[in-house]
C-alpha cells in the first residue's frame, strides 16, 4: 500500500437484519478463512469475471475500486490481472482490510494497493478518485442498505467506458451424497431446504438494477462452483461452512440430523469424506456507455454528487497514476 488504511470511517447508517446483510463482524477469523478459501476454491470464477472485464474494457485499467474487499482475494488478483492498476480496496471491517494489507504486502503489491475503512452505505465515492476504469464487488452488493445507491454511486465512480463487475451467489447448492456420507437419508436436501427457509445463500439479481442506472451493455454470466472433502481446501471449507451452518440450523433440524451434522464434520476433518458440494456463481459485467459525460435520462442525485471531485484531495496526493481522463 502507498498508505496506511485510510480513516475516514463513516457511521454505519443501514439495517443489517437480513441474512449475509452489513459489514463482517469484527474478528470473525472463520469469515475470514472462509472467504479465503472460497477464492482458492472459486478460481476459476474469479478468472472468467477477470477475462470478461478485459474483454469488456477498452483500455489496460489504472484505477480500480474494489467494493467491499474483504480478505483481499479479489484485490489480489486485480493486481497481479492489471500490472499497471492501483487498487482502492474499500470495506467496513478494520479486521478484513488489516487482513487485506497484509496479504497485499507478502504478494508485493502493496504498493499498488490503498485500503479504505468506509461504509458503502455512505458517500464512499468521496474517498477514491473519480473516473475508474474497473470497479469490482464481489458477494458485497448484497450486504448493503441500498444497493440501487451504490449502483448508482459505482457509476459516478467510472470514467465513461468504465466497467462495473459484480459477483453474487445463485440459489443452486446440492450434496453428492445427498447424506453427506452419513448414511442418514436425504441429511443434504433436507440441510438446503432449511438453510433457504432462513435466507441462506443470499442471492442477487442485478441485471435490471443495472440496465436502471444506465449501465449497457449488461452481460450476466453463471458459473459453477465445487468443493470436495478429497482436497485439503475442500475439506476445510466444508468443514467450516457445515459447522456455520450447524450453528444456525440446531432450532431447526432434529437432534439425529444434528447428530449426523457432527459426524459429517468429523469425517471431512479428518479427511476421510468424499463429499462434494456443487453451488453456482453468477457476474454480472456492466459498461458504463463511452460518451455519455453529458449526464441522461438515468441523472439522480447520488450520481452527481459522485461525478465530481473528490472531497479529501490530500488523502489522494500519492497516487502513482493519474486517474482523470
Ligand atoms: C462476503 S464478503 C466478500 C469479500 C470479498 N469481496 C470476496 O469476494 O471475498 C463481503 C464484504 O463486504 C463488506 N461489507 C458489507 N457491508 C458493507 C458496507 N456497508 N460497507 C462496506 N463494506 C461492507 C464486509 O465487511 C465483507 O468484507
Amino acid at each position: 500500500m502507498t498508505h496506511p488504511h485510510t480513516h475516514e470511517h463513516h457511521p454505519h447508517s443501514g439495517q443489517h437484519d437480513r441474512p449475509g446483510h452489513g459489514p463482517a463482524p469484527e474478528g470473525d477469523t472463520g469469515l475470514a478463512e472462509i472467504l479465503d478459501l472460497d477464492a482458492a476454491l472459486g478460481a476459476p470464477v474469479m478468472a472468467a469475471a477477470l477475462d470478461a472485464a478485459s474483454r469488456a474494457l477498452d483500455a489496460a485499467p489504472h484505477s480500480v475500486v474494489d467494493l467491499g474487499a474483504g480478505t483481499g482475494t479479489g484485490t489480489l488478483a486485480l493486481a497481479t490481472r492489471f500490472p499497471d492498476a492501483q487498487i482502492h480496496s474499500l470495506d467496513a471491517s478494520a479486521t478484513m482490510l488489516d487482513r487485506l494489507g497484509a496479504v497485499a504486502a507478502s504478494a508485493g503489491v502493496a504498493d499498488r494497493v490503498r485500503t479504505h475503512l468506509v461504509d458503502l452505505d455512505a458517500d464512499w465515492p468521496d474517498v477514491v478518485p473519480g473516473a475508474a476504469d474497473l470497479a469490482w464487488a464481489a458477494l458485497s452488493l448484497h450486504h448493503v442498505s441500498d444497493p440501487a445507491r451504490v449502483l448508482r454511486q459505482a457509476w459516478g465512480a467510472l470514467r465513461p467506458g468504465g466497467v462495473l463487475v459484480v459477483t453474487e451467489f445463485t440459489g443452486a447448492t446440492t450434496y453428492d451424497p445427498a447424506d453427506l456420507g452419513t448414511g442418514r437419508d436425504g441429511l443434504g436436501p433436507r440441510l438446503v431446504a432449511v438453510l433457504a427457509a432462513h435466507g441462506y445463500p443470499v442471492t442477487a439479481e442485478w441485471t435490471a438494477d443495472l440496465g436502471a442506472v444506465g449501465f449497457a451493455p449488461v452481460e450476466r454470466h453463471e458459473t459453477a462452483l465445487t468443493a470436495t472433502g478429497r482436497t485439503t481446501d475442500g475439506a476445510r471449507y466444508l468443514a467450516l461452512q457445515l459447522s456455520m451452518n450447524r450453528a444456525r440450523l440446531t432450532q431447526d433440524l432434529s437432534a439425529a440430523d444434528l447428530a449426523a451434522l457432527d459426524a459429517a464434520i468429523a469425517s471431512l476433518e479428518a479427511r476421510t469424506s468424499e463429499v462434494v458440494l456443487s453451488s453456482g456463481r453468477a457476474f454480472w459485467v456492466a459498461v458504463r456507455p463511452a460518451g455519455d459525460e453529458a449526464v441522461t435520462a438515468h441523472d439522480h442525485s447520488d450520481r452527481e454528487h459522485a461525478d465530481h471531485e473528490p472531497t479529501d484531495h490530500a488523502d489522494h496526493a500519492d497516487h502513482q497514476h493519474g486517474t482523470r481522463r
